[in-house]
């Protein structure tokens, strides 16, 4: 078992597709690590397990707790720490809170959302040893439209001018998310960075899903979450079950009793 390392993956570029997905919790992190490059501790923990409205109500202890849990369980892949809303608003702030994830979660690298507003930021934290991975396009943390980018000339061009001045201020790699396939498919041409597309097409370098989602284990069905599983099915009928037992005094069965 060799530890995917932040070179590796930039290696990955133009060669191997990158496997991501998030996890929040041990089981979740130990299946994960045996298939993926990159396990995201997203805030979108916040939505799928606290059952929050938006991604910016979740606090970056509670993520804390998940992260120190997730990077326990996965030996293999590399992992990463969603910075929650409002933890980067300044380089200094950034650097605070980043340093403080790092050391209490011993995550590999942590992930902002933002384009050039954030580059000094960037640049701060890469400067003092703390790796970051870029997030573009939709930006949840601040969007209030949750609708496909890149579509007009302005949001294209200014998408465009984001991965460049990221990519230039040290990231790693770059999370893409929920833009038109044929701006995918520049910025990954013109980035010298992996790119992680959620609903970008194919034509990133690597692909990232929201677990939950992609096992139904949420009610999110965007077009662009493919259900591998619908596990929501399978947990009521196992639940259902179990009460029934209960009810008709079948549970618990003899063998599991103690004599
Ligand atoms: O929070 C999250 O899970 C994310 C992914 C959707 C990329 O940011």
């Amino acid at each position: 078992m060799k530890k995917i390392t932040i070179k590796k993956i930039l290696k990955n570029k133009n060669k191997k597709p990158i496997i991501c997905l998030t996890a929040y919790s041990k089981k979740i992190a130990q299946i994960a690590d045996k298939y993926c490059d990159i396990i995201l501790v997203g805030d979108s923990l916040g939505m799928v397990l606290y059952g929050a409205k938006t991604t910016r109500e979740i606090k970056i202890e509670t993520m804390m707790l998940h992260a120190k849990t997730v990077k326990e369980n996965a030996k293999r892949s590399l992992v990463i720490f969603d910075m929650p809303y409002k933890t980067y608003t300044n380089k200094f702030i950034a650097y605070k809170n980043a340093k403080k994830v790092m050391k209490t979660t011993k995550c590999d690298a942590i992930k902002l959302e933002g384009g050039k507003e954030i580059k000094n930021i960037i640049k701060y934290l890469v400067n003092r040893k703390i790796p970051v991975m870029g997030h573009i396009g939709l930006l949840p943390q601040t969007s209030t439209n949750f609708k496909v980018k890149g579509k007009n000339f302005l949001q294209k061009n200014k998408i465009i001018n984001d991965a460049k001045e990221i990519s230039t201020a040290g990231i790693f790699a770059m999370v893409v998310e929920c833009v038109i396939e044929s701006l995918a498919k520049k910025i990954t041409k013109i980035v010298n960075v992996p790119t992680i597309g959620i609903g970008a097409s194919r034509f990133c370098d690597g692909q990232i899903l929201v677990t939950d989602d992609m096992l139904g284990l949420t009610d999110c069905s965007p077009r662009f979450v493919k259900r591998y599983k619908n596990l929501s099915k399978e947990v009521e009928a196992g639940i259902k079950n179990y009460a029934h037992d209960v009810k008709t005094r079948k549970f618990p069965f003899t063998k599991n009793v103690y004599k």
